[in-house]
């Protein structure tokens, strides 16, 4: 019969190891990347990038980067779970240095045909100075941009995302559309969450 010490140091791991188990599982291993990247040449989008950024920061484990979409490299995509892109509404459309971004995942990072940024969590985020000059087609375009790299995609903040409109009698980016914009990052952020449980399992 074996000696009863090395049972009782088995029962005690044991316990150690459930203990320590939802710590573990609120630090490491639900530690997300989420990457927030935004052209703006005014202000009004980087402005909605801070607030998205700020937003998935305050879920705990997401580690959030911001980058202009010309300052992201290969490396930043493919490390992170999440993305989440804003743009400028440009004649009712993503701008040109936004749909440049997309086109160089293929052209620069060669994501097809691996589809290297499957199942991550996408979203988007737009500003436009009229209140119906084509945000929500520029949000759709760019989560079509995703679907298409078939990445997993969220809103929040709005139906489609967040944005805002920014001239007229709306100038600049007010406290609501701020919100919104929070609320979007932080969305993204759970999911990417989410995600990363599920996939571990
Ligand atoms: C070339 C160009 C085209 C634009 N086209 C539209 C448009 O079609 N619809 C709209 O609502 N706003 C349009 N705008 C206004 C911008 O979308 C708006 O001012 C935006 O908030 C600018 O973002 P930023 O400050 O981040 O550069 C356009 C602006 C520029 C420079």
């Amino acid at each position: 019969m074996a000696p009863p010490v090395p049972w009782l140091v088995i029962l005690c791991t044991g316990a150690l190891a459930l203990f320590a188990g939802p710590a573990l599982a609120a630090s490491g291993a639900d530690s997300v990347a989420v990457l927030v990247t935004y052209h703006s040449l005014s202000g009004n989008t980087e402005k909605m990038a801070r607030a998205v950024a700020e937003g998935a920061k305050a879920v705990p484990g997401a580690r959030v980067a911001l980058k202009r979409v010309g300052e992201v490299t290969g490396n930043d995509l493919f490390s992170s779970d999440a993305l989440i892109v804003g743009s400028p509404v440009y004649w009712s459309n993503m701008s040109g240095e936004v749909k440049t971004f997309f086109d160089n995942w293929q052209l620069k990072f060669g994501v097809f045909p691996e589809f290297k940024m499957r199942n991550k969590v996408g979203a988007a985020f737009a500003t436009g100075g009229q209140a119906a000059g084509g945000k929500e087609v520029t949000m759709l375009t760019i989560l079509a941009a995703m679907l298409g790299n078939q990445m997993i995609v969220v809103s929040g903040g709005g139906a489609l995302g967040a944005s805002a409109t920014t001239e007229g009698d709306s100038p600049g980016i007010d406290e609501k559309e701020l919100a919104a914009a929070r609320d979007l990052g932080r969305r993204v952020a759970e999911v990417a969450v989410l995600v990363k449980r599920g996939a571990r399992k």
